[in-house]
């Protein structure tokens, strides 16, 4: 606790000593980048406020949080899940190696490999127009219930590997409790030639269960007593969805020890690989297992999501930084800031720590993001101008699917010039065209967006929100704090259908009354 002090201490005198220049000047100051390098992949963290000796004091300070022991606790199934008891075992999907890994004294890579094998057989023959329906036609759209981590991964990369896409199959992402997005998929659908996946780990969240419903009765009025046989649920509640009625060989597994937003390397990333087919599904495990391999063994000092981690650490409580941007120079990865909201303020918004107490650092920043180019005509004017300080992320592929050199010219120019005028700034006479500088930058470059690209990018992320809850001590595993929301929705869903009488707040009292007569009028 004293020696995690001392670190600390030295970590603001660290702070004040890079605050006193300007970033220019720290970067002017390198003689060559600071970035580490792996094959096809570089993480530049030049343009930030950091040199040997701040960096230093973070490593000693992640360490003297036992970050070794942690990370090893990680990869071989230790508890490290303590609010829920569990391991996290995401790095386990995709372990491509030939080692057994046990879990409760049993060796868990088989049935992760049976289960593997079973969805991507049938993603497979989806994407390749062979498989038919209980109508003797072939299936054309698969529809995807689910919804955060069940829903997020998945969505962003089949977006993010488009251009993998088979025309024999369309596969359709349907989250939201507000049916008009189920409304407009179905329109597009023909019930004899679309098969439905429910994805849901505790199979009882209420957006995907009351969307599931509603295809079930509209799968029922063509198909009648068959309708079941174009169900499909990725799960870790088997007996729920046998319940609900999903024929048991239609049901794969997913497991307590894999949390759901880490979990699209296994059976969730099902709608990924019917997108992309197995082979690349298996370069995107691939990818992740690079990714894997390289934070469990390169040291601290050049390891990519360590840096990350101990970045966003530094940033949040040394620089006052509240919120991050993640800007993707590529369309295709629009979705990328919303999959990592989930992973890193799920995971990292908590305010206690491993054993309980109050958090005295402060936790996750906001994460917030769009795709690269259209945050400069809307609101880059703020990271120039404003007053808030905000550490970005920015990706950039140097070959992209689609075919327009002076396109990807002029992608790669944004994305360069942006990090270099937000850091460097301008002097003018006129304050009204004075721009701040000194927003640091952390560059992913790749030199494809292929699976195998992806899949190393996101397992890093995933890493590095590990790092950072080690250097927190929280839980990044559990996420208690959504469950007040679902319990009082319940009882706003009782009060809504006239089944209680309530007695809430006035606020809530007068927004339900107004409802209530509005509806009634319609
Ligand atoms: O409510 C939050 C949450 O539990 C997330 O952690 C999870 O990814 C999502 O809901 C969906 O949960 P499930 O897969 O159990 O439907």
């Amino acid at each position: 606790m004293q020696q995690e002090a001392q670190w600390l201490q030295a970590l603001e005198k660290d702070a004040l000593r890079l605050q006193s220049k300007s970033l220019s000047e720290w970067v002017a100051m390198h003689h060559s980048a600071r970035c580490v390098a792996l094959p096809e992949f570089v993480y530049d963290y030049t343009k930030n406020f950091i040199d040997d000796t701040a960096l230093n004091t973070l490593l000693a300070f992640l360490q003297c949080r036992n970050f070794t022991e942690k990370r090893n606790d990680l990869f071989s199934g230790a508890i490290v899940n303590f609010s829920e008891n569990r391991p996290a075992l995401h790095t386990a999907l995709r372990d491509l190696s030939a080692a057994a890994l046990t879990v409760q004294g049993e060796n868990i890579i088989p049935k992760i490999k049976t289960e593997r094998q079973r969805f991507l057989k049938l993603a497979d023959e989806l994407r390749t127009g062979t498989f038919q329906g209980a109508a003797n036609l072939p299936i054309q759209d698969v529809i995807h219930l689910g919804i955060g981590g069940s829903d997020l991964g998945p969505r962003m990369v089949s977006q993010a590997l488009s251009h993998l896409k088979s025309k024999h199959i369309n596969v359709h992402y349907v989250a939201n409790s507000d049916v008009a997005d189920l409304i407009a998929v179905l329109s597009q659908c023909n019930p004899k030639q679309t098969l439905v996946v429910i994805s849901s780990k505790s199979f009882t969240t209420q957006e995907t269960i009351l969307n599931a419903d509603f295809v079930f009765n509209w799968l029922k009025q063509t198909l009648g007593s068959a309708a079941n046989t174009h169900l499909y649920a990725v799960t870790a509640q088997h007996h729920k969805a046998r319940e609900y009625g999903v024929p048991g060989n239609h049901i794969f597994a997913m497991w307590d020890w894999v949390g759901g937003r880490f979990s699209m390397w296994g059976a969730t990333g099902f709608p990924i690989a019917i997108q992309i087919g197995s082979e690349a599904f298996m370069a995107f495990l691939q990818g992740a297992f690079t990714a894997d391999t390289h934070f469990r063994d390169a040291d601290p000092a050049a390891n990519i999501p360590v840096l990350m981690g101990l970045l966003d650490f530094w940033y949040a409580n040394f620089f006052n930084a509240h919120s991050k941007t993640v800007l993707p120079y590529a369309e295709n990865l629009a979705l990328l800031p919303d999959y990592l909201q989930q992973l890193q303020m799920e995971s990292n918004g908590k305010s206690v720590t491993q054993t309980g107490e109050k958090l005295q650092l402060r936790s996750s920043m906001i994460l917030w993001g769009k795709a690269g180019s259209h945050g400069q005509h809307a609101f880059h004017q703020l990271f120039f101008q404003g007053k808030h300080f905000i550490p970005l992320d920015i990706i950039l592929a140097a070959n992209v699917s689609h075919q327009s050199a002076p396109h990807q010219q002029l992608t790669l120019a944004n994305a360069l010039s942006q990090a270099k005028a937000l850091m460097q700034g301008q002097d003018e006479t006129l304050p009204c065209k004075q721009v701040r500088g000194n927003q640091p930058s952390q560059f992913f470059l790749l030199k494809s967006l292929s699976p195998w690209h992806l899949g190393m990018l996101c397992a890093f992320y995933e890493h590095k929100v590990f790092v950072e809850s080690v250097l927190l001590d929280i839980n990044p595993f559990d996420q208690w704090g959504v469950e007040l929301g679902k319990t009082l929705s319940r009882s706003f869903q009782a009060i809504l259908s006239g089944k209680v009488f309530y007695d809430e707040d006035a606020s809530s009292k007068k927004l339900l009354e107004t409802l209530r007569t509005w509806q009634h009028d319609d």
